[in-house]
């Protein structure tokens, strides 16, 4: 199920994302007002919508789709379960939940962006799959304590605002013996450090600018990146939010990290 290069185990330790000063958080590397910080996420997702999976398969030479397989399969989901996929975009995550979970399970698919949300329903129902779709903030979300058995954000989590607070609510939402994915970029493998640098900063802005007329919005992704916590940062913010144990898999040399909540 995971072949090695997945699921290396790479870390770099004792690094910790910069705290932020207070009422000022990040904007990739831009410090803005903490009330900001939704709004410039939203410019940023509205301008690459229509081109967001073009792009994704562009950046990712088609890796993209394997993470979000293996994150499926990582979380053993079942028929008849209930997901919840938060941050969900263009809805791809949420389909392969959908194939799993079956007839007699379901899948809400959420996120803040109803570009985003219009695409994502669009691409379940072309599959022949009618998902709930609800337009919302993971860091509040509308629905009642343990409710559902698996929780995903994938490529989500770094554009949240407050990421504690966001972590908390996937933990409440879940029954407990349930699971939390977050899919997200994390910290590379150093010796690779240089050269993901210079293709971050150097082809992906004009890979943006070519392909979806915006390159501002693609350095925010580099940048972005080099803002999010590590892979050991990010287990202890989960275990702070309420979860019981924390699983980590590296996938591309730590490029991308997949960490499992348990909840008992
Ligand atoms: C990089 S996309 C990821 C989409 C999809 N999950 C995927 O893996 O391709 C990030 C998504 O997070 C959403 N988002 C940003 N802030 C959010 C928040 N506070 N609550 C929910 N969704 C949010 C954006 O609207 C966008 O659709």
């Amino acid at each position: 199920m995971c072949p090695k290069f997945f699921a290396d185990s790479i870390l770099r330790r004792g690094e910790s994302s910069p705290t932020p000063m207070r009422d000022r958080t990040d904007f990739g590397y831009e410090q803005v007002e903490v009330g900001d910080k939704a709004r410039r996420v939203r410019r940023v997702f509205d301008s690459v919508a229509g081109k967001y999976d073009l792009m994704n398969d562009l950046m990712s030479a088609g890796f993209h789709r394997l993470w979000k397989r293996f994150t499926v399969e990582a979380t053993r989901t079942r028929p008849g379960m209930r997901v919840l996929d938060l941050a969900g975009g263009t809805g791809d995550l949420a389909l392969l939940f959908a194939e799993c979970v079956g007839r007699d399970g379901e899948v809400v698919l959420t996120d803040i962006n109803g570009t985003m949300l219009a695409a994502g329903r669009d691409r379940l129902i072309n599959a022949g799959r009618l998902v709930p779709v609800v337009q919302c903030d993971a860091e509040k979300l509308p629905f009642p304590d343990a409710h559902f058995d698996r929780v995903s954000i994938a490529f989500g989590l770094r554009n949240v605002t407050n990421k504690e607070r966001a972590l908390g609510e996937m933990c409440r939402v879940l029954e407990p013996g349930g699971i939390a994915a977050v899919l997200e970029f994390s910290r590379i493998w150093a010796p690779l450090a240089p050269a993901y640098d210079w293709y971050s900063f150097n082809v992906l802005p004009r890979l943006g600018r070519v392909v979806a007329n915006d390159e501002a919005s693609y350095r925010y992704l580099a940048e972005s990146i080099r803002m999010h916590p590590d892979q050991e940062t990010l287990a202890a913010m989960m275990e702070r939010a309420g979860f019981d144990r924390v699983e980590l898999f590296n996938l591309a040399a730590g490029a991308v990290a997949l960490h499992l909540g348990y909840h008992y």
